[in-house]
Order: structure tokens, then sequence, then C-alpha cells
């Protein structure tokens, strides 16, 4: 068997950026994903009853779909607010990243194939996760709070 190299992200290192609610989303998300990568693991060890796991991943699956969709819509409407010149590339990462993870849970609700839900919860998703809050959230969060945006303000939806 090959071995198999898991990212399990931890609040403590991600990047953090300059607006409270964004990180709030992220570690959130964060949490979200160690709860399905553990459920994911005792799919992947437990032989006698798959359906029972399979019954737990497909809502958690759910959720993690639906906050993501408001941690984009949130971030996309702060950088319409504050004029963000990057925003084209930022909400098309966000687009691409959701047409993935859309693509991945209907997989899943089909065909209930661990091996491809696990290289997405434990190294495709971490990568892009970790890349995209070191780039393009962190260089957004900075460009707000430069032109005035508060830092410690809720988001405005
Ligand atoms: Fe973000
Ligand atoms: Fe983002």
């Amino acid at each position: 068997m090959t071995s198999v190299i898991k990212i399990i992200l931890n609040k403590e290192r991600i990047p953090h950026v300059d607006i409270d609610f964004m990180n709030n989303t992220h570690f959130e998300e964060i949490d979200m994903v160690q709860e399905l990568g553990e459920l994911i693991t005792e799919y992947q060890q437990n032989e006698t009853s798959k359906e029972n796991e399979a019954n737990k991943i497909t809502p958690l699956l759910g959720n993690w779909l639906q906050h993501t969709l408001a941690h984009f819509d949130r971030e996309n409407s702060l950088m319409l607010e504050t004029n963000f010149p990057m925003y084209p590339v930022h909400s098309g990462e966000h687009d691409n990243a959701l047409a993935e993870m859309t693509r991945i849970v209907t997989t899943w609700e089909l065909d209930k194939d661990i091996g491809m839900l696990a290289d997405y919860v434990f190294n495709v998703w971490p990568e892009w996760f970790n890349n995209h809050v070191n780039s393009m959230d962190m260089i957004t969060a900075q460009f707000a709070v430069m032109n005035g945006f508060d830092p410690h303000s809720l988001p405005s939806k």
C-alpha cells in the first residue's frame, strides 16, 4: 500500500489576514474540514458500517458547500464595497474553487468514491485554501483596511 500524505490545516498555522470576519470564517471552515477528515478516516478504516459513515459524511459536505458559498459571497461583497482592483482575479479563484467543490460533492453523492473525496479533502483543498488565503485574501484584507474598512466590523451581509 502506498503511503498517503494528509494535509491537515490548523487554525494557528494558517495565514491570518487583517480583517476579523474573514479569519473567523476561515477558522470555522478549518473546524468543518477537520470533522469531515475524521469521518473520512473512520470510513476508510471501518470495513463493516460504511453506509453508516457515508450517511454522516454527506450532510457535512452539504454544510461545507453552503459555508463556502457564504464565505466567498462575503469576500466578493467586501471587494466591491472597497473597490478592490483585483476583484476579477480573486472572485475568479472563488468561482473555480466553488465549481470544483460542487463537482466533488455531486460525484460523492452519486458513487461514494471515498478515494476521490479523501484526495480532495486531505490534499487538493488544503493546498488551495492555504495558497488562496495567503495571497488573494491577504491582499484583499490589506487593501480594504488601508482604504478605511474597520478590521473589526461585521460583514455587510
Ligand atoms: Fe477567504
Ligand atoms: Fe477569498
